[in-house]
């Protein structure tokens, strides 16, 4: 188990490379299911996500290795289409092989994921759509069991916008005989890095990037390098601490288009953003204005740079409602950041955060990904030292990120520690 020690009040400067998008991996590497043989997919993160991905691919019979920054998929030796409980109750994004194995074998048996820290995490469209599809499903001790004799192409619209959801179908649908047409489709970079991917590899998809997705199937996909995109959510987060610190920093390997609604909330409060074609330059003099948000589906301000937004919003001197509409109890950073001096109150679905309270260092516990970065940026700023626990909940999703803040002359390390 390992912990972060912080001593706040370093102002961050300098230039950060972002790393490849998790949440893209996450969904191009069950991909490479569809097309068997050599698939590359370079920039992509060498984080634990990732890591555990490849172990269930490999599970499965696939081949899984780094070339530097890119993944080596050799998914010619597949041969199951069982994706087992241990490697499931890992990690919820397990679920998206699920569409490439019954495109690819007609059959698979996918551990049912569990729920996460901030809710149950349901995967009722994931089987709807695969219902729509012509795959009988059943649940049995714990897994869903989907078998298709042929997937055929049909009318399907999600009620309500699921990326998982939009990748796990669109992975099979590729391959159904005929037509589909995905209404409400989630429009994430991360779903049109896939459909783009799919198309590489031979699939017939339009309206890629909106919210109808048309899908002529296709009998055979080819393997294909493809590039990752970078981290949006990373890049955020790095952007906010930057600001926080009243820094001066130089984001390397963005795609500004992926972050409007980030950019220009923060631009509300007061930041200085250069934007270039893939870099932004974040600068903060003073005092950010207090700005509220309501996390959206995209292009709407994203639910997982909420928790971040919380911890730049102590920054202030006045008061910012922060409300999450995709995940209501994504909260549990707050309690935790109480204990660095933060002054938040909780209503419903709503943080409402005062500023001008300074915050002390205090040790405090990660529960999530994204909560586990607020703490981590505001131990930051926080007068004196802090250690944040439970750091494999960051290992998840950000690439040595200790390593990336001390480059920008932030005061951490990473220790061993027995604690839990
Ligand atoms: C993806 O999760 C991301 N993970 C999440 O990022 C992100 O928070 C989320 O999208 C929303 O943007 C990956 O891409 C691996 P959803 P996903 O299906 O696909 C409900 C991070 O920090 N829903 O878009 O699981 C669901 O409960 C992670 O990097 C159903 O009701 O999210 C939620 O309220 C955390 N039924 C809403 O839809 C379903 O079948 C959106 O969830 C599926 C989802």
């Amino acid at each position: 188990m390992d912990k972060l020690i912080i001593h706040g009040g370093q102002r961050l400067e300098g230039t950060v490379r972002i790393s490849g998008a998790k949440n893209a991996a996450l969904a191009l590497i069950p991909a490479a299911l569809l097309a068997p043989g050599k698939n590359l997919i370079t920039n992509t993160p060498k984080i634990k996500d990732v890591k555990t991905m490849s172990r269930l691919l490999e599970a499965m019979g696939a081949h899984c290795m780094f070339e530097g920054e890119n993944l080596l998929i050799d998914s010619s030796g597949v041969n199951s289409f069982e994706a087992p409980y241990e490697h499931v109750k890992q990690m919820r994004a397990s679920i998206n092989v699920l569409g490439p194995l019954l495109a690819r074998f007609g059959e698979a048996r996918v551990s049912l994921p569990g729920g996460c820290a901030f809710g149950p995490r349901p995967v009722d469209l994931h089987l709807k759509g695969f219902e729509k599809l012509g795959a009988e499903i059943t649940i049995e001790n714990g897994y869903i069991h989907a078998v298709a004799k042929e997937l055929k192409g049909n009318r399907i619209h999600f009620d309500i916008s699921s990326v998982g959801a939009t990748e796990n179908v669109l992975t099979a649908a590729v391959k159904a005989k005929g037509t589909t047409i995905m209404t409400n489709a989630a429009m994430e970079p991360e779903v049109t890095a896939l459909a783009e991917m799919l198309v590489k590899m031979g699939a017939k998809i339009d309206g890629i990037g909106t919210t109808t997705l048309t899908i002529e199937g296709v009998d055979e996909l080819h393997p294909v390098e493809f590039a990752n995109i970078p981290d949006r959510i990373e890049a955020a987060t790095f952007l906010i601490a930057a600001a926080m610190s009243r820094g001066d920093v130089m984001l390397e390997n963005v795609y500004p288009g992926h972050l409007d609604a980030v950019i220009a909330k923060m631009e509300e409060a007061g930041v200085q953003l250069d934007i270039q074609e893939n870099r932004i330059r974040v600068k903060m003099d003073g005092i950010p204005n207090p700005t509220d948000i309501t996390t959206a589906v995209y292009p709407g301000f994203p639910t997982d740079v909420q928790a971040q937004w919380i911890a730049f919003m102590l920054c202030t001197n006045g008061a910012s409602k922060i409300t999450d509409t995709i995940y209501h109890t994504r909260f549990h950073h707050v309690p935790e950041l109480q204990r660095l001096g933060a002054h938040i109150e909780m209503a419903e679905n709503s943080a409402i955060v005062f500023g001008g309270h300074p915050l002390t260092g205090a040790t405090v516990m990660s529960s999530d990904l994204r909560a586990s970065a607020s703490l981590l940026i505001s131990a930051l700023i926080a007068e004196g030292r802090s250690e944040v626990l439970r750091v494999y909940h960051i290992d998840r999703g950000y690439e040595e990120i200790e390593k990336k803040f001390s480059q920008l002359g932030a005061k951490i390390e990473r220790v061993k520690t027995e604690e839990f």
